[in-house]
């Protein structure tokens, strides 16, 4: 069954920006599928944007497990035979709570483990993902990424964050270049410093306002940017 409802992926999306970009697509009329790779956590916040009168349902991913990627492309295809929108929002940060902010006292495993979720998460959740934009030359997908990880602005402490955002950011480009001809647009963004988990309360921007470019991103008309990396609708360097 296809279905011309537009439908959208938000990975890690029961908390923070995922569930708040979930919220605003749905607004715009996106079905969305918000994933969370906790169950209870995942039908819960798919709950509460129902009682809103949103349509959206839930859906487990953990972005580390092949296995999850491939029920959940499973699911698609045979709900809705395509996929419009997705946006690889889900990430860890670890660097502090692993005891190093210096790079000369990071562990090779912090850097391993982060760029597991960080950067093969995303990889990994896309490839699973993809047939189901291509067969239709169709598909906007967001990468979630920082400031952190511009080159050139890259300071010090939170190494291993830092690397894989620098990653991220590369795998955009490689995904766009792969995809040129093709209406399907990927574009890395930095949402800010946001209060989220992640952010922390002293953060300036709201959640809304930090989804407000992914969310643009994940909407852009045919012909709108490809492997650019943005912050507040504008192209930053990289
Ligand atoms: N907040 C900021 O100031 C800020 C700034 C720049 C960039 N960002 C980026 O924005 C995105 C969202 O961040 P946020 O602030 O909303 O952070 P957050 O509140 O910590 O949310 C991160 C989400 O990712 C999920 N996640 C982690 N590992 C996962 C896995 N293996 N599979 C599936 N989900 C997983 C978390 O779920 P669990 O609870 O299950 O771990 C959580 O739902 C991230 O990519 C982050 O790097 C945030």
């Amino acid at each position: 069954m296809t279905t011309t409802q537009k439908v959208a992926v938000v990975t890690g999306a029961y908390r923070g920006l995922g569930f708040e970009a979930s919220r605003q697509l749905a607004k715009k009329g996106y079905k969305v599928i918000l994933t969370s790779r906790d169950e209870a956590k995942g039908k819960a916040a798919a709950e509460k944007l129902q009682t809103e009168g949103l349509d959206v349902i839930f859906h487990p991913l953990d972005v580390t497990d092949d296995e999850s990627s491939q029920k959940l492309a499973k699911f698609i295809r045979e709900q809705f035979g395509k996929l419009d929108v997705l946006v690889n929002n889900a990430a860890i940060y670890i660097d502090a709570q692993a005891g190093g902010n210096s790079v000369f006292d990071a562990k090779v495993d912090t850097l391993r483990q982060t760029m597991e979720t960080n950067v093969y998460g995303v990889l990994r959740v896309t490839q699973a993902l993809i047939e189901l934009m291509k067969k239709q030359n169709y598909g906007r997908i967001v990468n979630v990424s920082s400031g952190a990880g511009q080159l050139s602005d890259m300071g010090s402490g939170t190494p291993a964050y830092r690397v894989s955002k620098t990653a991220l950011n590369a795998l955009t480009r490689i995904f766009a270049n792969e995809l040129e001809g093709k209406n399907i647009l990927v574009n890395s963004v930095c949402p800010g410093w946001v209060k989220t988990e992640m952010g922390g309360p002293n953060a300036p921007r709201t959640p809304e306002q930090g989804v407000d470019t992914i969310v643009w991103l994940a909407t852009l008309p045919d012909e709108g940017a490809r492997g650019g990396f943005f912050r507040d609708r504008q192209p930053i360097d990289w």
